[in-house]
């Protein structure tokens, strides 16, 4: 069947035909058969150049053999034991190994549980309600942080979406992104806050980049209000380098949460931080968290054959780094819109300057974006089909096919 039939028949399923917004792709998304390497096939016979890689996950690619080998190993005996396994020992000391930050983590199974239990860690902690996030920042689906969301939930209005109670949004409250002097404002006017949850490099909106110091500003004024730091790492982490985004710019959150990279393609999510504040989670302490699939042993599996594989190449941050560079520098003399990338994460915007928040974002011209998606789509580049999410690489990605990349960005932007 073919990717349009497929769609027709999903829509009379599935609420828009999909099982999360951003894959609704006018007219019909694309379906695919299999996906290798950089390579996704679809039912069409279509193959495409994958710079979305599952919205960041898949640092090795599709179906790199460790990680695979890691997981057909793991099903054969077994994926599912409702007990723990020495797996998630390993998985857990190569993240508090590698975090400065996490002296304690614990897994769960996606990145919006991680976020979640960690925001009521931080409530559990220290006993206030409010917490505070950035506008735009995007930290999952669930409902304290479903308010200027950015991600799919970005076209939306506030709070994001329809069924999240005003109250409980009420205890959510919003700063713009580098801006420390708003954080200091609301934290001065507000002692009732349990932490300051941030992307530290805005991956749902961007990536927009934090400034020269935003972040060692942000970790200063909340330890001035004692108000926890929660970093969040879903995209940052082992991404922008071994130990995220805390060690590549050195400031130390409270807490911080993981997803996408770490369970190497499977789903997964993790929450970690001080010892003092980890203590407090069950059964060790009062604050209640627990799930049937937390620490799946598939998932833990494909996780650390993707941590061992980046520590034993840890060359390839600076190869990925050169990578996307190559692609930033055939955009140097577009006509319209600015080009942002740190390491392989990357974006074009339709916008004059390099947006530095949310309300920049807000500026970029949709329509325009939406017609490069399609042009870059047409020339063999699947790139996430909204303006508002980070294009990713993997190491997967060749030579030639950054050139083809490149040339893509070229055609479709000079045209
Ligand atoms: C920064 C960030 N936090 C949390 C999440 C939610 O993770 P998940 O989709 O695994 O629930 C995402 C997902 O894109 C994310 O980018």
């Amino acid at each position: 069947m073919k990717s349009s039939d497929l769609f027709s028949r999903a829509k009379q399923l599935m609420p828009g035909g999909v099982s999360s917004p951003v894959r609704a792709i006018r007219p019909y998304p694309f379906y695919v058969e299999r996906a290798a390497g950089s390579r996704l096939m679809t039912v069409d016979g279509m193959e495409f150049i994958d710079c979305c890689l599952g919205y960041g996950p898949l640092i090795l690619g599709h179906a790199h053999p460790d990680v695979r080998d890691a997981i057909v190993r793991q099903v054969e005996k077994g994926w599912l034991y409702g007990t723990p396994t020495p797996l998630e020992i390993d998985l857990a000391a190569r993240i508090v190994d590698d975090h400065p930050a996490v002296g304690m983590v614990r897994f769960v199974s996606s990145g919006s549980e991680a976020t979640m239990a960690a925001i009521r860690a931080a409530r559990g902690y220290t006993g206030k309600q409010d917490i505070v996030k950035v506008e735009g920042g995007f930290h999952g689906a669930h409902d304290a942080v479903l308010v200027k969301a950015g991600s799919g939930a970005t076209t939306l209005g506030v709070p994001d979406s329809a069924g999240v109670l005003a109250d409980v949004v009420a205890h959510t409250r919003q700063v713009p992104y580098n801006d420390p002097e708003a954080l200091e404002t609301l934290l001065a006017g507000n002692e009732d806050v349990a932490a300051f949850i941030v992307e530290p490099i805005m991956g749902n909106i961007g990536p927009v980049l934090p400034e020269d110091g935003y972040l060692a500003d942000i970790r200063e004024i909340t330890a001035a209000h004692d108000t926890l730091l929660i970093f969040d790492e879903v995209i940052t982490g082992y991404r922008v380098g071994i130990g995220g985004a805390q060690v590549r710019y050195g400031v130390k959150p409270d807490l911080a949460t993981f997803g996408k990279i770490i369970g190497g393609g499977l789903p997964i999510g993790a929450f970690g931080g001080r010892r003092d504040i980890m203590e407090l989670v069950a059964p060790s302490g009062p604050v209640y968290q627990a799930g049937t699939f937390s620490g799946n042993p598939a998932s833990l599996a494909a996780g650390y054959a993707t941590l061992c594989w980046l520590h034993t190449h840890p060359e390839v941050y600076q190869h990925l780094d050169e990578a996307a560079r190559a692609i930033e520098e055939a955009t140097v003399d577009a006509q319209r819109g600015s080009f942002v990338r740190t390491g392989s994460l990357f974006k074009h915007f339709f916008r004059e300057a390099p947006p530095r928040n949310y309300r920049d974002v807000q500026e970029c011209d949709r329509e325009a974006f939406s017609r490069f998606w399609k042009a870059m789509l047409d020339a063999g580049v699947f790139l996430p089909p909204s303006q508002f999410e980070t294009n990713f690489l993997s190491t997967a990605h060749s030579r030639s096919d950054i050139e083809k990349i490149a040339d893509a960005y070229r055609s479709c932007l000079f045209a």
